[in-house]
Parts: C-alpha cells; structure tokens; sequence
C-alpha cells in the first residue's frame, strides 16, 4: 500500500514510520502542501494522507480520482478544507474523529493562564532581570463565568477542567445534550461570560460567529480563546474589538488566513498579513500556529488510527472513520448497511 503524504513535519513522520513498518504500508513524506499544482505527486499512490491545511476543492479531488487514490486519509478531526459532496462517489474520506481532547483543552486554559496572568511578559522581563511587577496585574479565574461554545469532546473537558477552578460554566450547542451541562441560548452566553472558548466545528452556520455584532453584545473586557478553527472569528472585527477594548484578551491558536503561514518559519521575513500582524503586536493578544493538538499522546494516537484507518479499508473493505456528505442525511450514504459510505 503506497501512501502520498502531505505537508509531512519531522514531528508527524516518527510515528507514521512505525506503524508503517509495521504494517507493510509505504508512507511517501513531501514537505508541500496538497493543492492543485502539488497533486501530481500523488501519482502512483493507492492514498493520500493530509492535514488541516491542505486543500482538497473539487479541481484537486478529480485529479485524485483520475489518478486512481483511492483514499483521503485526514490526520485529524475537522474536515472543513475537503470538498465532501465533490468527493462523495470518487474518493473515499477518513479522518481521526478523537485523538487526545485533553491536547486541545489543556492548550486552551494554558493560553488562558499565560493571558490573563501576563506569564508571557513575566517571562521576557526576567530573563532581561527586570523584576518589576508594574503592569503584571491579572484576575482570579475563580468565580468568573466561562461561556463553551460546542459542548462536543473538547469543550466537555474544557468544562471540566474550569470547573476545577472554581468558575461558573455556561454553554452554547447547537444540538444540547447531557443533564449535567447549563446550556444557554447564544446571546445569554455572549451577554454573561467573562471568558468565551469556540469548541464547535466551522461550518457555513458557525463562519464568522464571532463579529462586530456578537463582540458588541459581549462583557467588556471579554476574553476569547480560539482553539477550534480560525475563521469561526471575523479577525478585523475581532481587531476593532480590541482597539475599542471591547475585548480584554484573545488567545488564538487559530487564525481565518492561517493555510498561508502557519506551520513555517517566516522569522526574518516581512508578513505581508497586516491584521494577523497588528493582532500579534498588541499586548494582549497571544497566537500559537495551531498548536493545540501537539502533544505525544496526540501524535501517537493520530498514527496509530490513521493506520488502521487504512488497514481497514484496504484490507476489509470498510472504514468506521470514514465521512461523507450524505452521512445521517439521507440513504445516498450506505455505510450503515455497508459499512462504507459508498
Ligand atoms: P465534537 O464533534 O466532539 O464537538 C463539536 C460540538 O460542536 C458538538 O457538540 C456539536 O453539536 C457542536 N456544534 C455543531 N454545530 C454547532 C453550531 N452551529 N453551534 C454550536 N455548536 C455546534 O468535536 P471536538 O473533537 O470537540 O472538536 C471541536 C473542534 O476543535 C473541531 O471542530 C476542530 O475544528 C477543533 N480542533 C482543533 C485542534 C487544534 O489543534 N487547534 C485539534 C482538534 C480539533
């Protein structure tokens, strides 16, 4: 089994190593991203494994299915960059719907912390053995209410851990479930919440739920903290929010425009994205490049589900991962009889 693999970091290669020596699957590493003008070099390749920034539009999918892949193996959990209803009959789609929720929450409250207690400013000072405490002053997170947008994997943990300190939890889900959750509607969140976490997956509803409109509606002085995907936050409102000190913080480990520079080194280069650039200089702004996910348990897991992910549909005829369009939609998809969805 020969397998194309994009956008491949020295951090993911280790792991697929393994399992790929393990299980007679041949992993090919290219450092480009799959796109349009990179496709060609899944000639010859049963499948294609990728990342949260690789594009996978309907020009990409049909050289795919011309060249027989027969298979998008996505190494992660969201799916928004992969044309699903294009794919739907021409490229079979998995993903690793779980691999470490606590990667992701524990990022998230460690972002918080560093924000809210000027950790990252502490940290620089005293390395230049500046021992001042001016302009260091933080709040407790106890007994302040933190708004979870997406009561799924993440945000569930997420709950769990503020709950450990202290705090009062809301929550926001567009299909509520579980007696132990306060569920609220949106603008009650957006109205009581100290602290507001996006835990939902980006879709055409949630694009730009964060914007001019919500931040207007939220507590001044709000922190938000995105972990989940860039464009759930409209930047230049988010921007404006901040100038207006609308917003107190925001701890972004995702950013709307990030396919065009996150995962590189650009130090020593001039960024040409101005808002993401304004947003990393002000001082209370802390970006990671998508980060959130990386810890060794995560990467572990993602090979090891990747890998059976393949094992299972070229060996078995099947895939529990796999995703379409049609999925709990309509009959189109018949991986409940099948257990393929086409
Ligand atoms: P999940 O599927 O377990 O939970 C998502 C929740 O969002 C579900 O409860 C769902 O009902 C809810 N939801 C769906 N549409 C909604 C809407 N319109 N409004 C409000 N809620 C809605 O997903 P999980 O594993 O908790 O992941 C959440 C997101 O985190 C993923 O979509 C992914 O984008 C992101 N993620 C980010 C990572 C990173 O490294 N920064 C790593 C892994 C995931």
């Amino acid at each position: 089994m020969k397998i194309a693999f994009f956008d491949a970091k020295p951090y993911d290669m280790p792991g697929f190593e393994k399992y790929g020596k393990e299980n007679d699957i041949q992993f090919k590493f290219y450092e480009s991203m799959l796109n349009e003008d990179t496709v060609a070099l899944a000639k010859g390749a049963d499948g294609v494994c990728v990342f949260v920034n690789d594009t996978l539009n309907a020009a990409v999918i049909d050289k795919l299915s011309e060249m027989g892949v027969k298979i998008v193996a996505l190494r992660c959990a969201g799916y928004n960059n992969v044309d699903l209803q294009h794919a739907f009959g021409k490229v079979h789609v998995v993903h690793v719907p779980v691999y470490s929720a606590y990667a992701v929450a524990e990022h998230a409250i460690a972002m918080l912390l560093t924000s809210i207690r000027r950790i990252h400013k502490a940290y620089i000072r005293t390395r230049d053995f500046n021992f001042s405490l001016n302009g260091l002053t933080g709040f407790d997170l106890h007994g302040k209410t933190i708004g979870i947008i997406g009561a799924g994997k993440i945000g569930r943990v997420m709950m769990d851990i503020c709950k450990g300190f202290g705090m009062k939890v809301i929550a926001y889900d567009k299909y509520p479930s579980g007696d132990d959750i306060q569920f609220v509607p949106l603008e009650e969140l957006f109205a009581q919440s100290d602290i507001i976490s996006l835990h939902c997956p980006l879709t055409k509803e949630t694009y730009h739920m964060i914007n001019e409109e919500s931040i207007a509606k939220m507590k001044k002085g709000v922190v938000i903290i995105n972990t989940s995907r860039g464009a759930l936050i409209d930047a230049e409102a988010l921007l404006s929010g901040i100038k207006a000190r609308q917003v107190g913080a925001a701890c972004l480990d995702v950013y709307e425009e990030e396919s065009d520079v996150f995962f590189t080194d650009y130090s020593g280069h001039i960024l040409d994205d101005d808002t993401l650039a304004r947003l990393i200089s002000m001082p209370n702004v802390i970006v990671t490049s998508h980060q959130a996910f990386l810890t060794n348990e995560a990467l572990e897991n993602i090979a090891e589900i990747t890998t059976q992910n393949l094992l299972e549909f070229f060996r078995e005829g099947m895939c529990r991962n796999e995703l379409c369009y049609h999925c709990g939609k309509d009959e189109k998809c018949k991986k409940d009889r099948n257990h393929k969805c086409f």
